[in-house]
């Protein structure tokens, strides 16, 4: 809990580090732009809802299945024309498109895929993305490009569960660069729980509790400014993040 809230700080915190970040959204629930501070939120449609441009993009209507992709969609103007600006972090909503039968075999998330393929290997970029908890979006051919899948784990048994079922998933596709972010820390018997539960993951930082966050959400307000203590882990775990991958 609490992935999309990660995501905004870090990509602030990446911004203020004077990289060029895009985040993109793929969440079903998207709400990371206006955690980020976006006025409007409602008002931007997610890319998977823009059917026209994925049956233009892919060649497959959505709702349609069974059809044949194209492989390589055209997806390099994408994030020109569909990011939104937050306060110097580029959005992208792209919206997921929810399991079941053969939901990840759709024309929706095939566009998606394509365009996070893209974007991964754009240099000078840092690429975060706030992802439920799975990997669907990550294909054998990307997870090269990518330096670390960050779990965000809170000090609760089903939350570790969680990450011993995501790490898993990374190695099976190959991805080696995985590591936990304890959120959601009120106390130092909070952060010895996660260390002592997650023995084997690398810990990329400590995110504090704290209650502005909720508040600012429930405010409508911006979360990345309501929180220093936040803002800081954030900025340490930027720092671990610039570290070269281990091994
Ligand atoms: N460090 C924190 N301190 C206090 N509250 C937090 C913290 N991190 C997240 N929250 C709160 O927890 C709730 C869930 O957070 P968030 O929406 O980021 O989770 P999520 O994993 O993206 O959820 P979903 O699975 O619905 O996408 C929000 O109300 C958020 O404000
Ligand atoms: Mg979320």
């Amino acid at each position: 809990m609490g992935k999309t809230t990660v995501v905004a700080f870090l990509a602030d915190a990446l911004h203020k580090a004077g990289y060029t970040v895009i985040a993109i959204d793929a969440d079903p629930d998207s709400n990371l732009v206006a955690c980020l501070g976006y006025p409007n939120p409602e008002k931007i449609r997610p890319l998977v809802e823009l059917h026209d441009l994925v049956h233009e993009r892919t060649g497959v209507k959505p709702g349609t299945t069974g059809g044949l992709f194209r492989l390589n969609p055209k997806v390099d103007d994408l994030p020109a024309k569909y990011s939104v600006n937050v306060n110097g972090v580029r959005v992208l909503v792209a919206g997921a498109v929810r399991k079941g039968g053969s939901g990840c075999y759709c024309p929706e998330n095939a566009l998606v895929r394509a365009l996070i393929a893209h974007l991964l290997l754009e240099k000078n970029t840092a690429l975060v993305l706030d992802m439920e908890a799975g990997v669907e979006h990550l294909g054998r051919g990307t997870i090269k490009a990518v330096n670390r899948l960050l779990i965000v784990v809170e000090p609760a048994p089903r939350s570790i569960e969680t990450a011993a079922r995501i790490k898993k998933m990374a190695a099976d596709i190959g991805l080696k660069w995985v590591a936990v972010i304890g959120n959601r820390v009120r106390s130092q018997h909070d952060r010895e729980y996660l260390l002592r539960s997650l023995t084997g993951f690398d810990f990329a930082g400590f995110i504090p509790y704290d209650e502005a966050l909720p508040q600012a959400e429930i405010a409508g307000k911006s979360v990345v400014t309501a929180s220093a203590a936040v803002r800081d882990a954030a900025s340490a775990i930027v720092d671990y993040l610039k570290k070269p991958s281990p091994n």
